[in-house]
């Protein structure tokens, strides 16, 4: 079973609990929330506050992706928050493993980001920490990205390194996706679909979503 996790970074921000709300019942399985600081990625988006108040409408669980350099000191406020899975980027702590801890620590499940260029290899290191592996198919920053074909030899690797320790980690991919290149990502051996414009760009957010499991399944 796949899931699909929409990014509400394509929503309409002046009615967000409205738009959490349609896609929760347009078939959500998580809310896909970007966190962008100006510093590592070049777009400045929400802080915990926005969490906080998504998580208050929000009856699926808060898919927290961390675009924040430094990341550590920021972790508790943001798993106060709400978040139920917080997403950091390997590119932007020095101390990977500890700061994976630490979210592991304050009760929340972690998830590791890399990056279209990151190499992979350090990932077999702290792969057993991880409830999720987050391939960034896009350059992180900003919704309505091109899909980087690429990623998806990405994504069958860490499927194997996965399925070969015989792990449970979600691999999620993020950025492009859309109901045309679903089947792509899903035949790689990705589980979890983050989608922003492809979803909230359209008058109609349940039809896309089943669009996108229609694909995923055929
Ligand atoms: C990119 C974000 C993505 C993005 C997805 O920095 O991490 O979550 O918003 O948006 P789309 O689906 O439009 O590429
Ligand atoms: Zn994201």
């Amino acid at each position: 079973m796949i899931k699909i996790a929409p990014s509400v970074l394509s929503a309409d921000f002046a009615r967000l609990g409205e738009e959490v709300r349609a896609v929760e019942q347009a078939g959500a399985d998580y809310i896909h929330v970007d966190v962008m600081d100006g510093h590592f990625v070049p777009n400045l988006t929400i802080g915990p506050l926005v969490v906080q108040a998504i998580a208050r409408v929000a009856t699926k669980p808060l898919d927290v992706h961390l675009m924040i350099s430094p990341v550590e000191v920021y972790i508790p406020d943001f798993v106060k928050a709400g978040a139920s899975i917080l997403t950091v980027h390997a590119e932007a702590t020095h101390h990977l493993d500890r700061t994976l801890n630490v979210i592991r620590e304050l009760g929340c499940k972690v998830g590791l980001a890399l990056n279209p260029a990151t190499p992979l290899c350090n990932l077999g290191n702290v792969l057993s920490l991880l409830d999720m592996v987050v391939i960034m198919s896009v350059n992180p920053g900003f919704g309505g990205q091109s899909f980087i074909p690429y990623a998806l030899q990405r994504i069958q690797t860490v499927r194997r390194m996965i399925n070969d320790r015989g792990l449970r980690v979600e691999l999620e991919v993020d950025g492009g996706i859309k109901p045309e290149n679903i089947q792509a990502a899903v035949k790689a051996g990705a589980d979890v679909f983050v989608a922003g414009s492809a979803i909230f760009s359209k008058p109609d957010y349940g039809a896309v979503i089943r669009a996108m499991r229609e694909n995923a399944a055929a």
